[in-house]
């Protein structure tokens, strides 16, 4: 019998609902983002978020489920993100499915929003093991050995920063606007790599860090405005970008060798970031490793994702009950 779950994701700037079938089939998608609103604070405001999440969810349903043309007594389970993300904003989405499980005593499923961002992947093509998957989103930047569903091995993550992270920051020292992800790569692609910036760990490890990256720049950006010299932000946006995602190259490439796997997901919002794309593509090419990346409304933050993941759980019948609660910082292992 096909099961149909309807996810909820509401872990940081973005609600989302969606209905997937069989956690490959998006048959709706609803997001309401609140980037304009972020926007005018340069970065997304935990108490504001958290009660437009609570504006925004019912409003998200009804139209999640009408895009379907379905309705909640049609759904085999309520998936949630339940971790990890702002507390608050947190809250909204678990609540919510918790009252829905609840009234129409359904099967409550609770899912990290990491191991979503990596099944996103699902959605484009059915996942094959073993496979290494680099999360590239706003606070997580981690690599992974994945032997079977939800068999997690963490190969390295960032000492400090993520590189989402590092791309918001560096925007918002040039003047760009948030998310500094999308405004970075839009400006970097009319500039030229000419600042020297340092590369983050160049050693042979998987550990990742990003705030020496991101110091640098800005030092260079204080250090030209107090000699009174203007700022080529096209050719820094281009300069930073290189840098930050050539490391993530670099990571990848060394697990290639190590381990031997040929199957590569990348997964979170970073991974909208056309340059790398082309990057991890020739790498791929490179040691003959099947590359996958999600269309870019998968790759940021989506419900189909939490339903793509919540899959495995069902078949499992890994169900929570109504004490689930939210947790800020969960690991994925
Ligand atoms: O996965 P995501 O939507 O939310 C989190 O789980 O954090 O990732 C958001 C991050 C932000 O740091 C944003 O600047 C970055 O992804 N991002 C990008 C691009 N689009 C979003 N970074 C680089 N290039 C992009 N095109
Ligand atoms: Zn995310």
């Amino acid at each position: 019998m096909d099961a149909y779950i309807l996810a909820i994701e509401s872990s940081c700037d973005e609600t989302s609902m969606a209905i997937v079938k069989n956690g490959r089939e998006v048959v709706s998608l609803s997001i309401a983002t609140q980037i304009d609103i972020h926007k005018k604070y340069g970065g997304v405001v935990p108490e504001i978020a958290s009660r437009m999440h609570t504006e925004a969810i019912t409003y998200v349903l009804e139209d999640c489920l009408e895009k379907a043309h379905m309705k909640i007594e049609d759904m085999s389970a309520i998936a949630v993100t339940y971790a990890p993300g702002l507390t608050g904003s947190l809250m909204v989405g678990v609540e919510a499915a918790k009252i829905l499980a609840f009234m129409y005593h359904k099967p409550l499923i609770a899912v990290n929003h990491l191991v979503g961002h990596i099944y996103a992947n699902n959605l484009e093509e059915k996942l094959e093991y073993p496979l290494l998957a680099l999360i590239v989103s706003g606070g997580h930047t981690e690599l992974i050995v994945m032997e079977g569903d939800y068999q997690f091995k963490r190969l390295g993550e960032t000492m400090d920063d993520a590189v989402g992270e590092a791309f918001d920051k560096v925007a918002r020292v040039i003047g760009l606007s948030y998310p500094g992800g999308p405004s970075i790569e839009k400006l970097a692609k009319e500039g030229k790599h000419t600042y020297l910036l340092p590369n983050p760990v160049n050693d042979n490890t998987y550990h990742f860090s990003y705030s020496g990256l991101k110091s640098a720049v800005i030092n260079l950006v204080h250090n030209e405005k107090q000699r009174g010299n203007e700022i080529r932000k096209a050719d820094l946006a281009k300069s930073f970008q290189d840098v930050a995602v050539d490391e993530l190259v670099r990571k990848v490439e060394l697990a290639f060798k190590n381990t031997g796997i040929k199957r590569l997901v990348v997964a979170g919002g970073v991974s909208a970031n056309q340059y790398l794309k082309e990057q991890m593509k020739k790498v791929s090419d490179q040691y003959g490793v099947k590359l996958l990346i999600p269309r870019i409304l998968y790759c940021t933050d989506n419900a189909a994702m939490i339903g793509a993941a919540a899959y495995p759980k069902y078949l499992k019948q890994e169900f929570s009950d109504y004490s689930l609660n939210v947790s800020s910082s969960a690991d994925i292992v």
